[in-house]
């Protein structure tokens, strides 16, 4: 076994180089964090063990035809046993951060802010910080990535309700409590606009609701709900960095910021109509969480058109959003072209910005924005990310930034055996474009202090169950052994690349 083991290995090694890389670490700054990225709905498994109360996304898989391939994150990478081994890949790699969530129905199984604390659960995460910081690793924390108790949820409706605002809270105080002393990022929520997006208008993630104009499922829904969960997301933010602030900060000497799912938009054509369709749906994907919680309110674009249907914060809200944040993590994939739909019609449905009156689209005339990778709506287009680096940097004043998530997705189309998901040369082109973009938006002045690829390892991917892999280390879902794909050693040729070597 371990012959052939090795053999597994010796073919990456020999695989030829097809071009030179255009950039190296040296063209980072010294303190510049490399990392990869994970979610704990995503990874862990265990999803009844130690304590664990269900999350939505427990309950949301196990109703049949919810997941393209039918599967759930019982199981996933096992990452709950397995952390140690996966953590040697970390090392092995040379990554200097990593970026995981924590498990909100693993630390408060029952009865949110009433109920106790899973000491098991936090013995969980304990082990895991130390062990990364045993390997100088350094841990960056989200609190939510999308995964919250069910119960929460058939209490009060989770993100609909106030009340979720405490709970958060006193979700975020357990936790700068157990782990503060040796973790110094914090994230308070994973792209909530795509949970809000999906959750509550198109209803294809947990709580399942959707609103109009994209049509309408079980349960009272309503076109306030997007904007009502919003709110209570900011806000629920914002009391969790006022605890930070109060209690911990100036003990713990950490930050904490929030991570916002980004893509860019280019106008389809050149006319003023597409180009203000451009800014809305700029506007509505980042603006929406970002104005309030950096400038106190929501972005005038959205204001101007949805008017009395957005929420106002009150006085004592604006008092809280003045904690604001310490950096913003930026999860970036890909580019689109924005379409208006409020002057023109036509526009497809399933591809509206929200409710920007936008629309985002692949192609002109036929011709794809960049190369396709196979997922839907999901082009390679480097410079994509330097421009929403510096759109984000322009807006909120160049505060620090985090590229939270990068990576690229395989399909299982063209995947008939695991060689072919290990030669994954799409992938290497792909982080070495972005990255050179990161390094050229440095150049250019913007505060970008790390990046995250993702993903350390093929996981659970949300409505795609197992069937997409954006993972460095390539999961035998059989037997759940992890094997390096070809970006495993090109990332770890990077991080190890100065430019003498060249
Ligand atoms: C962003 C999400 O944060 C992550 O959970 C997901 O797997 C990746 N995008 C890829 O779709």
């Amino acid at each position: 076994r371990q012959v052939v083991a090795a053999a597994s290995l010796l073919w990456l090694l020999l695989l030829p180089w097809p071009w030179a890389s255009a950039v190296h670490r040296s063209d980072f700054p010294v303190s510049f964090l490399f990392g990869t990225a994970t979610s704990s709905y995503q990874i862990e498994g265990a999803y009844l063990e130690d304590n664990k109360s269900l999350s939505n996304w427990d309950v949301f898989t196990h109703v049949p035809g919810r997941i393209k391939d039918g599967s759930t994150g019982n199981i996933a990478d096992d990452h709950y046993h397995r952390y140690e081994e996966d953590i040697e890949l970390m090392h092995s790699l040379g990554t200097d951060a990593y970026r995981f969530s924590i498990s909100w129905a693993r630390i408060l199984p029952t009865e949110g802010r009433f109920g106790g604390v899973n000491q098991l659960g936090i013995e969980f995460y304990n082990k895991l910080i130390d062990s990364l910081l045993f390997k100088g690793i350094e841990p960056f924390v989200t609190l939510s990535h999308y995964d919250i108790p069910q119960e929460l949820e058939d209490r009060y409706g989770a993100w609909l309700s106030a009340e979720v605002q405490r709970d958060f809270g006193y979700f975020a105080d357990v936790c700068f409590a157990a782990f503060g002393d040796r973790v110094r990022y914090w994230a308070t929520f994973n792209e909530p606009n795509v949970a809000v997006l999906a959750g509550y208008m198109l209803g294809t993630y947990p709580p399942a609701r959707c609103s109009p104009p994209f049509g309408s499922c079980a349960g009272g829904d309503s076109e306030a709900e997007p904007y009502a969960a919003t709110h209570n997301v900011i806000l629920s933010h914002a009391t969790a960095v006022e605890i930070y602030r109060r209690k911990y900060q100036s003990k713990q000497k950490g930050s904490i910021g929030i991570v916002m799912y980004t893509t860019w938009y280019e106008p389809l054509t050149d006319t003023p109509e597409d180009r203000l369709a451009t800014e809305r749906a700029l506007a509505f994907t980042v603006s929406w969480f970002l104005d309030p919680i950096v400038y106190g309110d929501y972005p005038p674009e959205m204001r101007r058109l949805l008017g009395s249907r957005l929420p106002t914060f009150s006085p004592e809200e604006r008092r809280k959003l003045g904690y604001k944040l310490d950096f913003i993590g930026i999860n970036h994939y890909t580019t689109l072209y924005a379409m208006d739909c409020m002057f023109s019609s036509g526009c497809p449905l399933g591809q509206w910005t929200q409710n920007a009156l936008a629309a985002g689209t692949g192609e002109r005339d036929g011709v794809p924005i960049g190369p396709p990778t196979g997922r839907s709506m999901f082009y390679v287009v480097p410079d994509g990310i330097e421009k929403m680096v510096t759109y984000i940097m322009k807006r909120y004043n160049n505060l620090p930034m985090f590229i939270t998530e990068n990576g690229y997705p395989q399909v299982e189309e063209g995947h008939t055996n695991a060689q072919e998901w290990l030669h994954d040369q799409a992938r290497i082109q792909y982080l070495d474009g972005y990255l050179t973009k990161v390094a050229k938006v440095i150049r250019d002045g913007a505060d970008v202090r790390g990046y995250f690829v993702w993903s350390l390892l093929d996981n659970f991917e949300w409505l795609y169950g197992y069937t997409l892999r954006y993972g460095l280390y390539y999961v035998d879902y059989q037997t759940l052994e992890r094997k390096p794909k070809s970006s495993a050693l090109w990332y770890k040729r990077f991080l190890q690349s100065l430019h003498e070597d060249q």
